[in-house]
Order: C-alpha cells, then structure tokens, then sequence
C-alpha cells in the first residue's frame, strides 16, 4: 500500500459537522459588524516579506521567528500571511481610500500562519476575524470596537470575558517611556536572554513581551507606560473608559499588557477568557489603536483602530455551544433499483428547489441498511421508492420519530409541491 501524506503539523482540517460551528461564528460576526457599519474586505494570503517586516517590526516574534517566508520562482521574497493588518494597510493604500474616503470600516475573516510552538489553542495555521477602521482618532470608537466585540460574544453565547485596557503612549509619551525602559534593564542587561539584549537597543518594548522566565521576572518591576502619557492621550484613554463604562462593558486597567507587535501606538487590548477549555492560552482577542502604520508604509499620517481574534479559541471559549452539528435531511429517499434512482434524484431535486434538505441513497444497498444510514442522520422522513412504488407511482411518507405513515398519491417531480406540503406540516 501507498504511504499516506499526513496534513501539515499544526495545520488542521475542519470536517462537517465541525465546520457548522465556524459558519455560526463567521455568520454572527458578519451580522453584528455589519451593523455597526463594517464591510468585509478579502486579501491575498501571500504578501511581499517587506511588507510584514515594516509594518508588524523586525524586533518581534512573528517577524523574527514565526512568519512562514519563501522564495517564489522569480526570486522575490514572499511571506504567508501572520496577520491581516499589514495587509488591510496596503490595500487602504494601494486603493487610493486615503484620499478619498474619510471613515473606512473593514472586517475580514481567513487563514494566519505562524509557525510557532504547538499548545491547545496555538497553531500554526489558524484562522482569524477582525476588524480595521482607518480615519477616526477620537475615542470613542476605540470604545465602540471593544463593545462591538462584546455584542458579538453574547450573541455566540459566552460570557465571562474581560476587556484588559492599557495605553502604551503615542509620540513623545513613547520616546520618554522608552528612556526610563533604557535606564530600568541597562542594570540587569547581563542577566536578560540574548533576544532581549538585542531589543535592549532596538526596541526595549519588546523585552515586556518575553516568556524566557528571567527575563519575564526582571521585567515584573519595569516601568509601566500609563505613567508616562501626556495630557491629550490621557484625555484620550480616559475618554475611551468612560464609554466603556457608560456602556455596561466590563474592562480592567492591565498596566504591562503592551502586544507583541511593534504598531501599536496608544490604546491596546486584549479579551481574556476564563474558560478553562482553553489551556494557556486565555487570550481570545487582541488589538489596539495604530495611528503611524499607514504613514509608515507610505501614506498620509492617518488614524487607526483594529482587533483580531482566533476563531479556534472563540470556539474553545463557546465551549459546547462550540461543537458544530450537522443539517439532518427532512427527507432520507431510500431506493431500490436504477429507475427508482432516477426517480428519486428528480423528485428530490423538485423539493430542495422548494427549500427542503433531501438526500437520495444512490447506492445498492439492503433496505435496511438504508434505513438504519437514515436514523444515524437523523432524517425527519423516510421515503422508499422500490418496483412497487415505482409502478403505482405512490408511496408512503414515515415520520421517523412517531413511525407513522402518510400516503403520497404521486411520486412524481411535477407534483412535488404536495408532497413538500406533506413534510412541511409534520416538520
Ligand atoms: P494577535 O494578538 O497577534 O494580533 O492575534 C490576535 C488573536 O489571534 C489572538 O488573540 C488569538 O486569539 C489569535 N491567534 C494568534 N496566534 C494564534 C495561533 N498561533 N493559534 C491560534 N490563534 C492565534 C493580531 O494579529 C493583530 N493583527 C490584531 C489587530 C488588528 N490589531 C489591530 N488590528
């Protein structure tokens, strides 16, 4: 026998009736952005390395070590998507929206990939909803993404999460709260892990952001940013809580939660899920305010706000509501011989017009082997077309539950809006 090629490591299929759980996540997240204004925008998966590399930052993680990079047959350096804001900020720019269109609302859902280490929740490809809006720096729609996510979670049936807020200063805040980082780890700079000491002078933000546990020990007593904001993005950060606050969402103040990726200027956010389904990997949703990324990747300086989550974890934290189920057909046709094949694919093919799920057993199977394949699908009705039914053309509807029979007088497509009367009442 062949060997078997086995999928990707950390990159998973998603079979029925699992599949049905991610089309409820996909469908409440397209009707709940929809109504606060998002449209959805579809990238290509594969973008320019560069454009990842200016964007997200070469200090962190996903540029550093996780970003799937290869080299295409005209020898350009191209990069699996780790995240879609990189890409949504070409594409606001390449499309000219900068200029003419003062609010853009985008929300996207698809693929990420990471190659980073496996764990419940982590993956190397995984799937990611979020959101992006270009051109509004007041606060309250930092307020209004966050809430927007809480109608989305309820809606999927999950409680139990928290907003953790933090700002990591824009500016001039930056450039003082860098300083008092430089003076905090130059001290301890011999005992900091080598990717740390390398940040030290790169980029001292990152080091908040190691798991190597010395570092993540020296980095307990760091300085947090909040204390080093400027009046306007203190107005700006208190602006945006007392939203919050006035719309019932729960938050906490997280003073060293600063992301992993090297945008984010002001706001940032993470929801945490206390739901133990989820491993180590307690965070569902991430994102923040990145005001200077458009203008770094050439563009007009232009403000910005945005989130992603993982829909594997958003399924974790639904918990059962998580688990997906399959559609069970109103009607299982069960056959017997080529004719009644023929008939039953045509007459099936009248009622799913009329909106019914109908599968037809196409196979030569016993009879009771179609019978049993139709109450392990949970078929509401079971219709038998044989050489009798076929030449009487008549047969007998059986409710599977109460294992009563309901005559049909035709079998015939022409008269299939009687028989879709006949399932419909029963239904
Ligand atoms: P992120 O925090 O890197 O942010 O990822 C957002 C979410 O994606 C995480 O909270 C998690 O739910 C999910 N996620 C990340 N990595 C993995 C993984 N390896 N396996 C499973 N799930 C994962 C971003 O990607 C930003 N682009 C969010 C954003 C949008 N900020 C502004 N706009």
């Amino acid at each position: 026998m062949a060997e078997l090629v086995a999928s990707v490591k950390g990159m998973n299929d998603i079979l029925p009736p699992t599949s049905a759980a991610w089309q409820r996540v996909e469908a409440a997240a397209r009707r709940v952005f929809t109504a606060y204004g998002y449209g959805e925008i579809r990238t290509p998966i594969v973008e320019h390395t560069e454009l990842f590399a200016r964007g997200i930052g070469e200090s962190t993680d996903v540029v550093g070590k996780e970003m799937y990079t290869f080299t295409d047959r005209s020898d350009r350096s191209l990069t699996l998507r780790p995240e879609m804001t990189a890409g949504c900020a070409r594409a606001y720019l390449e499309h000219g929206l900068a200029g003419s269109e003062p609010v853009t609302r985008w929300w996207y859902c698809g693929p990420m990939f990471r190659y980073e280490r496996m764990q419940v929740g982590r993956y190397r490809q995984f799937w990611q909803i979020g959101a992006e809006a270009y051109g509004v720096a007041e606060p309250t729609i930092d307020a209004e993404q966050i809430a927007m996510l809480h109608a989305l979670y309820t809606d999927l049936g999950v409680d139990g999460l928290t907003a953790c807020i933090n700002n990591v200063g824009a500016g001039e805040d930056r450039v003082r709260y860098r300083a008092a980082l430089v003076a905090y780890f130059t001290p301890h700079v011999a005992s900091l892990c080598g990717d740390c000491q390398r940040r030290l002078a790169q980029n001292p933000l990152r080091i908040l952001d190691c798991k190597v546990p010395t570092c993540r020990a020296i980095a307990a007593d760091a300085p947090q940013p909040v204390a080093y904001l400027a009046d306007a993005t203190r107005a700006h950060f208190d602006g945006m809580q007392a939203a919050l606050a006035e719309m019932g969402i729960p938050f906490r103040l997280e003073p060293r939660l600063v992301r992993g990726l090297d945008y984010y200027t002001g706001t940032v956010f993470e929801i945490v899920s206390s739901s133990a389904n989820l491993g180590a990997q307690t965070t569902v949703v991430g994102g923040g305010r990145y005001d200077g990324l458009i203008e770094q990747l050439g563009g007009p300086a232009t403000p910005a706000f945005g989130f992603a989550f993982g829909v594997e974890r958003a399924l974790l934290a639904m918990g059962a509501a998580g688990v997906g189920a399959g559609t069970p057909p109103a009607l299982f046709i069960a056959t017997r011989g080529a004719a009644a094949r023929q008939r039953a694919t045509v007459l099936a093919q009248a009622l799913r017009t009329a909106g019914f799920v109908v599968e037809v057993e196409h196979r030569e199977v016993s009879m009771k082997a179609q019978l049993r394949r139709a109450e392990k699908l949970a078929a509401t009705y079971v219709l038998a077309i044989g050489d009798d039914e076929l030449a009487k053309n008549q047969g007998a509807l059986r409710h599977m539950a109460s294992r009563t029979e309901q005559p049909l007088a035709s079998l015939s497509a022409a008269d299939s809006a009687a028989i879709a009367q006949a399932i419909a009442v029963a239904r």
